[in-house]
């Protein structure tokens, strides 16, 4: 068994209701009746939808995620939620500082490190999403802006995966070329050091079932984010199928 089993992660995003997280569950059960997933399988619906589909997601052997959470355990921050809340639900990742979140919600690297840090005291693995714009891979920053990002975002220890997602290729239909993925998570990698070889990096960005298999078998590539493309079950699992086997 590899260090770095191949994981494939949806993310919902603000998508979904509890008729179509039913419905997500069944057809993915379907085939996992037949056909055993060659990775791991995760889904992070919205908070709104966390315990249906856990509770759907369970028997399936399918992990179940968040999209977010807050830097504190508890208190008095309306609207947000924390950790251990996520925990207790049956959570065991959360996505923190996607750009979404970074572009939106104004986070920057300290506040995604703070969170990143409050996944792992609730016993969650942070899947720390970082990330260049358009404008920035044009002007020759991709490396230097994402490599900053690692450095502000990632906990001093403890384990996390690495999604690497270009703004530029999120729900643009726009994915990165082969040899671009394959330089960046090779910049990644190395700049990860030691615990580099245990922790997984994840590509994000329009990836689909036509070039699922292509970004997998990409060099560094430890698996895919999914936003779009997860919440149709069918195409889930024909990206989970074009998983290489490790
Ligand atoms: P799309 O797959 O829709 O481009 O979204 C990628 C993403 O942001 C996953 O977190």
């Amino acid at each position: 068994m590899s260090d770095r089993p191949v994981l494939i992660a949806g993310n919902w995003k603000m998508n979904g209701s509890l008729a179509a997280a039913d419905a997500f569950a069944f057809q993915l059960g379907e085939h996992l009746a037949k056909t055993r997933a060659a990775a791991e399988l995760l889904v992070c619906p919205p908070a709104t939808l966390l315990q249906r589909l856990g509770e759907r997601l369970r028997p399936l052997k399918v992990g179940l995620g968040a999209q977010d959470c807050h830097a504190k355990p508890s208190g008095a921050f309306t609207g947000d939620i924390a950790a251990p809340m996520l925990a207790e639900l049956g959570c065991r990742y959360v996505i923190v500082g996607h750009s979404e979140r970074r572009q939106f919600h104004k986070e920057d690297d300290a506040t995604v490190r703070a969170k990143a840090e409050a996944a792992l005291a609730a016993g969650l693995t942070p899947i720390v999403c970082v990330g260049e714009t358009e404008a920035q891979r044009e002007s020759g920053q991709a490396e230097s802006v994402v490599g900053g990002q690692l450095d502000g975002s990632l906990p001093a220890s403890g384990t996390v995966v690495v999604a690497y997602e270009p703004v530029w290729a999120i729900g643009t239909g726009k994915n990165a070329t082969q040899a671009d993925i394959a330089q960046m998570h090779g910049f990644l990698r190395r700049k990860l050091g030691a615990p580099g070889a245990a922790t997984r990096l994840l590509y994000g960005g329009s990836v689909k079932p036509s070039n699922a298999a292509e970004i997998l078998a990409t060099g560094d590539v430890d698996g895919v984010l999914v936003g779009g493309a997860s919440l149709a079950a069918e195409d889930f699992w024909a990206i989970a199928a074009a998983s290489p086997a490790r």
